[in-house]
């Protein structure tokens, strides 16, 4: 059956050292702890190698937030799928709302970054969600469908089921609105109905998919209560160690 997962997605946060000592306090913190979760953290490339060596990855597992849609090659700036399977990270965050909507990244473009990620061993959590005026409208659905469809339906079930979702609704990104529990398990449950479509409910019933947006201490027992939300994708409360620890023990 699927993973409960807890995934904190540090974006352009912490320098080096400062990441570095957040990681060891959560796996710290972790040691004597007993989640009924997998926990992971998604640094920046900057921070892999370092976070790696000093994090026990059977009890905190690393993530990259990003990988490039090129295997190698003449791309200035790129860090490849290759490079961070190199560094030790497992998992690799991909189609995050800010990627799509500040550097252009398109549904053909993620493809490619899935198909990269696990030819190189990484488990993609692939970021899908609605801007706030799809909400209002009521499209919401519908569009969600459709980036799932767009990006993802190419692959065999075998490689689908490989991947973590994140249901993040961009209007609860970083702005202190959470989805209520209700819409997060309305639209999750909406995903896996779009997975057995296409792969059967098997397929559907083994995909972990994540909430993200506005996730902290207080709101996660009530989302993580729900059938069909089986963890969190969190960034600012995976930023201070006692917030992501609260997040991870409401499970
Ligand atoms: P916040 O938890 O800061 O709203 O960010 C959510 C997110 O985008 C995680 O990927």
């Amino acid at each position: 059956m699927r993973k409960n997962i807890v995934a904190g997605n540090w974006k352009m946060n912490t320098t080096l050292q400062e990441g570095v000592a957040l990681a060891e306090e959560v796996n710290a913190a972790l040691a004597g702890a007993q989640p009924k979760c997998d926990v992971v953290i998604c640094v920046p490339f900057t921070h892999l190698a370092s976070v790696n060596a000093v994090i026990d990855q059977n009890r905190l597992g690393l993530g990259a937030e990003n990988c490039a849609d090129h295997e190698k090659g003449a791309y200035t700036g790129e860090v490849s799928a290759p490079m961070v399977a190199s560094t030790g990270a497992k998992y690799v965050i991909l189609g995050h709302s800010e990627r799509r909507q500040y550097y252009g990244e398109t549904s053909e473009i993620l493809t490619e970054k899935v198909k990269l990620a696990l030819a190189n061993g990484l488990t993609p959590i692939f970021c899908i969600g609605e801007v706030l005026e799809e909400r209002e409208n009521g499209t919401y659905n519908e569009v969600v469908k459709k980036q799932i469809e767009d990006a993802l339906f190419g692959f065999s079930a075998e490689e689908f089921g490989k991947l973590v979702l994140a249901y993040e609704p961009v209007w609860a990104i970083g702005t202190g609105k959470t989805a209520t529990a209700e819409q997060a398990e309305d639209m999750h449950a909406h995903i896996r109905n779009v997975i057995a479509g296409k792969y059967g409910q098997e397929v559907a019933d083994n995909t972990s998919i994540l909430y993200g947006g506005s996730c902290k201490p207080s709101n996660a027992a009530e989302l993580f209560a729900k059938p069909d939300v089986d963890g969190g994708l969190i960034g600012g409360a995976a930023l201070k160690c006692d917030d992501f620890m609260g997040i991870v023990n409401a499970f």
